[in-house]
């Protein structure tokens, strides 16, 4: 098979490393990829939305199998714009059309769909633009903290959780009397904060069967102890110790099944991820938000727990037989930790020289903001750059592998965080 990936983050490096090593893969191209990817396939100088040169280089070298990796081209319907397209209708590709992408590209949509289908999820009221003085009564209404929302897409920054009702009231200004966010702020949800620890679930589903792919946990903020501002993720364990078998019963019940019932109710055809960002309250799971694309870095540790064949798995989804595939999971505990580069997720410079040096056990280096240079040189080229992953026992061992790693890698101003995993082994002897 002919595999082309759309992306360019740790993700789609993890889903190059996993799909090169499979029998069926003849060629791999990755859009636009990084310099990680580029050692597994052909990177494409081609932008993840520009569909006109995505269908040239599908025609070009002949692909078989297209893997969507990042959200946007989903929710600008990459997939409706194959369907429509003689030339491109029967190549299988990997991730909804654009009416199942709105379960991530409006959270309106998601909350109003999770209510349909009585999907646990937090209590909200959606606001029009116009409605300002609506949303700050509603404020006055509910108890702090206070969880806003921008409707839309906002490159991760769109949730902003505000302690007091002022702070809630300024930022909530700014959303619908500025347009913070752009056109993402058309609508804005309000809904009430949730008081647990989070879990990302991942569904694989063809629109008829589904299938549980090993769930993570990922550290959102930039600092130890969950400190600092929110990113993308800097550091992601699986499997969780409290994604036990009776709290992944109630998620399977009370989750998964209604969504994937509920898209079949209302008629929206889903081919692709379900990542089920989710909150354990006091044992019961509720939704946080839907993604329809794998986490990232969720993805680099939940691949390396997958024994069977991706390839075989993702392409059988994406032809909508995926009640003939199977699943093999390692039972080991995979931990990833992300280094970013200064003043992420501010500003930051690019272009740093990494060094890698050869002893690094046998951890996954995962290149995710990287390029080379015009001399060839492996360079930092965004706020996140490589994720460390390590397998091992437990979390103490897949800790002390990954952090060792780490130490025979540098660049200029490189952060991590060094307590990936810690609050887990707390959780553990909490327990015993
Ligand atoms: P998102 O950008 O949608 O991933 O949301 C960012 C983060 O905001 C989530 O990972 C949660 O930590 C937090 N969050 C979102 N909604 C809620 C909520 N209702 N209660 C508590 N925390 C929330
Ligand atoms: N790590 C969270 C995300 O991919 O959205």
């Amino acid at each position: 098979m002919n595999v082309l990936i759309l992306g360019s983050g740790g993700r789609e490096h993890a889903f190059a490393w996993k799909i090169s090593q499979s029998p069926l893969c003849s060629s791999l191209f990755i859009a636009p990829g990084n310099a990680g990817t580029s050692e597994l396939g052909e990177n494409l100088d081609i932008r993840v939305s520009d569909f006109e040169s995505i269908r040239t280089a599908v025609l070009k070298y002949k692909i078989d199998f297209l893997l969507v990796g990042p959200e946007e081209p989903l929710v600008k319907g990459i997939r409706d714009f194959f369907e429509s397209d003689p030339d491109l209708r029967n190549i299988p590709l990997l991730g909804p059309g654009s009416a199942g992408a709105l379960l991530e590209g409006s959270k309106d949509f998601a909350k109003a769909f999770m209510q349909r289908h009585s999907i646990p999820t937090a209590s909200y009221k959606t606001f029009n633009r116009g409605d300002y003085e609506s949303a700050t009564a509603y404020l006055d209404e509910i108890p702090a903290p206070y969880v806003l929302k921008a409707d839309g897409l906002a490159a991760g920054k769109g949730v902003l959780i505000c302690a007091t009702r002022d702070e809630a009231k300024t930022e909530l200004g700014k959303m619908m009397l500025e347009s913070r966010f752009g056109n993402a702020t058309n609508k804005v949800v309000i809904e009430a904060f949730l008081d647990g620890i989070e879990l990302s679930v991942f569904v694989l589903t063809d629109g008829n069967t589904y299938m549980l792919l090993p769930e993570a946990k990922d550290y959102k903020r930039v600092y130890d102890e969950d400190q600092g501002l929110n990113t993308g993720g800097m550091g992601a364990v699986s499997p969780v110790p409290f994604a036990d078998p009776s709290f992944m019963k109630k998620v399977e019940e009370r989750i998964v099944i209604p969504t994937v019932n509920g898209l079949k109710k209302d008629k929206i055809p889903y081919c692709g991820f379900v990542f089920i960002g989710l909150m354990n309250v006091a044992g019961d799971p509720y939704v946080i938000e839907y993604n329809v694309r794998m986490g990232d870095p969720e993805t680099e540790v939940v691949l390396p727990r997958i024994k069977s064949d991706l390839l075989e798995l993702l392409s059988s989804c994406a032809q909508k037989k995926l009640s003939r595939a199977n699943l093999e999971v390692d039972e080991r505990c995979a931990l990833t930790v992300m280094l970013v580069s200064e003043g992420y997720p501010g500003d930051y410079s690019k272009g740093r020289e990494i060094k890698i040096q050869e002893k690094l056990n046998d951890s996954l280096v995962f290149h995710a903001g990287t390029k080379k240079n015009q001399s060839g040189m492996t360079v930092s080229d965004g706020g996140r750059v490589i994720a460390v992953t390590s397998l091992a026992s437990g979390i103490e061992e897949a800790r002390e592998k990954t952090y060792q790693s780490i130490s025979h890698i540098y660049f200029d101003g490189m952060h991590y965080r060094k307590d990936v995993g810690l609050d887990l082994l707390k959780d553990y002897a909490a327990k015993k």
